[in-house]
């Protein structure tokens, strides 16, 4: 009775906060899959105006326009032109961020570029916990420039303050944590790293159209980050590189490939950097899904960052909440900051057997994903959720908990991609 009791407050409150809700027509300009999607921070959901946009891209600027299109349909501008509507997402100014590549290659390039910029100094610190990429391309530049990576977990201050020396070359975070969903505090530790006389390299895989970025306000030196989670880009869209305009003209990526060059077609046999952000060109851009993430940026006009942050922050409050009054006694523990300031968009739940249970709710019409060792992973997407949604996926997540569906085995079965 108690459990009835308490569950009816928290659907008073969905209903209120739907009713109530400044974004709540936003979903209509995507397409809407059945059951709960709680995955949009690995996948976004599809934009309806991609489809159209991509066959006319394809149509009529490839198939008519052909090579012609490169000055025609603007194909070579695309990537400081969409990278200037990403700006406006994460407080960059105009003509600091290109979109291209993949987040790995971002990554590579600015850290190259990062470290560059502080000779002498011999140590590239990140996240122990950082996401695999990440640690992957942060070692191998080490080893490539012969500086030492220094791994802290910088959800411990003091780990992170003994590492901010003299010696710190560069340091880079992912601003939101891609499993416990910790939110660094970018401002602060720009600013730290700073004092030491370091640069930063900020991974806002997890933030960028998740919630406000404020990279000129935080004095950010470079960033990255992905397009296909929260800003919808599609799978494998094309990733973002920023550069603080004081080092713009300053900084020497290390992948000098013809599109950053100063005059591409000139072609003359020297290297010289393009002048700004454009030297984070690298090669030619995937034109098709550069295009369709154009379409997709449009589903921000007029979209105020606060509404997204204050509906994601509900959303995370109800789903833990409700986690919390239903779900306890059936071992699932949530992994997620308690404090606002310190909270992503997402939400983990501790189980011990979360792989299956994930499956068992996909089965349902309730995607998650599942991380190792023990994280179901949801992903509170404010452009497309409802409140209502939330507590279904409760519903369906207890449900199957309590009658054991996961425990059937073709849920075990392991996928390549989990
Ligand atoms: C923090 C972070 N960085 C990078 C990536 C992926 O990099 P890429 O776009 O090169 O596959 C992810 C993927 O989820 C991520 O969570």
């Amino acid at each position: 009775v108690l459990r009835v009791a308490e569950g009816s407050d928290l659907r008073a409150r969905a209903e209120r906060l739907d009713r109530d809700d400044p974004l709540a027509a936003v979903r209509e300009r995507f397409v809407l899959p059945p059951g709960v999607y709680l995955d949009g921070n690995s996948l976004g959901l599809l934009p309806r105006a991609v489809a159209a946009r991509v066959a006319q891209v394809v149509r009529s600027e490839w198939g008519e326009g052909l090579i012609g299109s490169w000055n025609t349909a603007g194909w070579f501008a695309l990537p400081l032109r969409v990278g200037d509507r990403i700006a406006r997402l994460v407080g960059a100014p105009p003509g600091s961020v290109v979109a291209g590549d993949s987040t790995s290659v971002q990554l590579f390039n600015t850290l190259v570029a990062a470290a560059r910029l502080r000779p002498g100094r011999s140590a590239l610190v990140t996240d122990v916990a950082n996401f695999p990429t990440d640690g992957y391309v942060a070692g191998s530049v080490a080893r490539l420039l012969g500086l030492d990576l220094v791994l802290v977990d910088p959800s411990q201050p003091l780990d992170l303050d003994r590492v901010l020396d003299r010696h710190l070359a560069v340091l880079t975070l992912s601003h939101v944590d891609y499993r416990t969903g910790v939110l660094h505090d970018m401002t602060a530790v720009t600013a730290a790293a700073h004092a030491a006389g370091g640069v930063v390299v900020w991974d806002l895989a997890h933030s960028a159209g998740a919630l406000p970025v404020d990279l000129l306000g935080a004095d950010a030196d470079f960033a990255v980050g992905c397009t296909y989670k929260y800003l919808n880009g599609g799978p494998g869209a094309p990733a973002f590189g920023f550069v603080h305009p004081r080092w713009a003209d300053v900084a020497e990526p290390p992948l000098t490939g013809w599109l950053g060059h100063a005059t591409p077609f000139a072609l003359e046999p020297e290297y010289r950097p393009a002048a700004g952000a454009a030297r984070l060109r690298v090669g030619t851009p995937p034109v098709l899904s550069m295009a369709a993430l154009d379409a997709a940026l449009d589903v921000w006009d007029g979209i105020d960052l606060a509404d997204v942050r204050a509906k994601s922050l509900a959303l995370t409050d109800l789903f833990v909440e409700a986690v919390q009054e239903r779900l306890a006694p059936l071992r699932v523990q949530p992994v997620v900051p308690r404090e606002h300031a310190r909270r992503g968009s997402q939400v983990c739940l501790r189980h011990l057997d979360a792989y299956p249970v994930v499956q068992a709710l996909i089965d349902r019409g309730v995607v998650g994903d599942f991380r190792e060792p023990d994280l179901m992973r949801f992903g509170f997407t404010p452009l497309t959720l409802r409140h209502a949604d939330v507590l279904s996926a409760v519903d369906v997540l207890e449900d199957v908990l309590r009658t054991q569906a996961w425990r059937h085995p073709r849920f075990a079965q392991r996928s390549p991609v989990t």
